[in-house]
């Protein structure tokens, strides 16, 4: 049976849920009439693929970068309760939402390159596919399981830790280090060098 308190709660998050699905139809909605009325794209699938490609990059590089300056802060804060929240919350949002978004972006950047019939061996889609590549591998390889380690060590010795700590520093580094290969990556999408 629902206490008062969820009781109360059940319709703020039912506003807070059309809210957040009314701006997102309306902007979903709006960005379809931009990309139909375009003229510096190639095509409309062209401008299409490219919105979708460059969105995702901006969630999904964005959000990454946020979740590295609260890294860092909590890191100077020297609070392990802090760190392991960050850790945790970079896991979840990792696997459930950077993972989708950055298959997402190589699937629209592909689809681009077909679409105008790119050249796959100019030197910019070659940097994407390899950055691509990288992040695609050390979030497989590293990341993912690095996080189920610290969530397992989290339960089973606390986050106040020794080893614990350790490997929350040592991951958060590493996706410091991921983070730089992406903004590299959109470096070489807008300036386009060596070409
Ligand atoms: C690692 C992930 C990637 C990120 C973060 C990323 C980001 C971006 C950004 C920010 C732009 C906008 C550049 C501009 O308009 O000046 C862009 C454009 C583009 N990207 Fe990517 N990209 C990624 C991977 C790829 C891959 C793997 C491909 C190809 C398979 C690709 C193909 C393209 C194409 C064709 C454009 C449009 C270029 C133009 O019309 O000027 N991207 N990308």
């Amino acid at each position: 049976m629902d206490t008062p308190h969820h009781a109360e709660a059940a319709p703020d998050r039912r506003a807070s849920n059309a809210v957040t699905a009314v701006v997102g139809l309306a902007v979903v909605a709006l960005a379809l009439v931009f990309v139909f009325n375009t003229h510096v794209a190639p095509s409309h699938w062209y401008a299409f693929f490219k919105w979708v490609h460059v969105t995702g990059a901006v969630l999904w590089v964005g959000g990454g970068l946020t979740l590295t300056i609260l890294a860092l802060k909590a890191e100077r804060s020297s609070e392990p309760a802090e760190m392991a929240m960050i850790a945790r919350q970079a896991a979840f949002v990792g696997e459930r939402v950077f993972a989708p978004i950055g298959l997402l972006v190589l699937g629209m950047g592909i689809a681009m390159v077909v679409n105008l019939d790119l050249d796959w061996g100019t030197s910019w889609i070659v940097i994407g596919l390899v950055g691509y590549a990288i992040t695609f591998l050390t979030g497989l390889l590293v990341l993912g399981p690095q996080a189920k380690r610290i969530a397992h060590l989290i339960e089973s010795v606390g986050a106040e830790a020794a080893e614990t700590q350790a490997a929350i520093k040592r991951i958060l580094l590493i996706a410091r280090v991921d983070e730089g290969v992406l903004l590299l990556v959109i470096a070489a999408m807008i300036l386009k060098p060596f070409t």
